[in-house]
Parts: structure tokens; C-alpha cells; sequence
């Protein structure tokens, strides 16, 4: 049986920033082919810095939990900061993931990462 943190079980019953943002500068996506798990992120960037940021999901609890805490962590970082964050700072902001959900963390840094590239490819 696989044990979350309440952290976790808050971020999957009501993840923050969920939904699709028509007008973003830039979106990012990843997808993991052995689960089938899927993550579109979408930025807008003013000043250097994450102004909004707001992804759609489709998978595990974990990947839908690790997206959203993606999100809060990079909303109102700069870019370079935003690209430094790693999944072990997902891991550790939610208290924890079991050993077999740690690759779901891979999603949202992965997606948030692609988005700041395209965003910085198109200036
Ligand atoms: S089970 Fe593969 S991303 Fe969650």
C-alpha cells in the first residue's frame, strides 16, 4: 500500500494554480511514456520573474500533488531561480514522496524547465 503525506494528499484533493492559461507566454511539456502520465505548465513573465504560472495534468496523484507544488514554489521567482529548482525541493515540500512516486517529481520541474527555455528562446 502506498502511504502519502498529508501535504501530498492536500496538494492531489486541491491542487493550487490548476488550469489552463490562454494568454501564457510560454508553456513547457513533459510526459513519462512508462506511466503515461502527462503535464503541460504554462508561465507569464514580467520583470524577469514568474508573475503567474498554472499547468494541466493528466496522471498519478503524485504527478497531479508534484505539479502543484511546482507551481508554488516557482511563482514569483526569477527565471534563474525557477531553473534551479530541483526535484528534491518538490520532494522535501511536500513532506516526502514513497520511493516508487519519486520519479513523478521529474514532471513538473521538467515541464517549468522547458517553458523558461522556450520562454528565453523566443526573446
Ligand atoms: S506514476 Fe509516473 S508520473 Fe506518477
Amino acid at each position: 500500500m502506498i502511504i502519502y503525506s498529508e501535504k501530498v494528499i492536500e496538494h492531489f484533493t486541491h491542487p493550487k494554480n490548476a488550469y489552463e492559461m490562454t494568454d501564457a507566454d510560454a508553456w513547457g511539456t513533459i510526459g513519462d511514456s512508462s506511466c503515461g502520465d502527462f503535464l503541460t505548465m504554462y508561465i507569464k513573465v514580467e520583470d524577469n520573474c514568474i508573475k503567474e504560472i498554472s499547468y494541466l495534468v493528466f496522471g498519478c496523484c503524485a504527478s497531479i500533488a508534484t505539479s502543484s507544488m511546482t507551481s508554488v514554489l516557482a511563482k514569483g521567482k526569477t527565471l534563474d531561480e525557477a531553473l534551479n529548482i530541483e526535484e528534491e525541493n518538490i520532494i522535501e515540500a511536500l513532506d516526502g514522496l514513497p520511493e516508487e512516486k519519486v520519479h513523478c517529481s521529474n514532471l513538473g520541474v521538467s515541464a517549468l524547465r522547458d517553458a523558461i527555455k522556450k520562454y528565453l528562446s523566443k526573446k
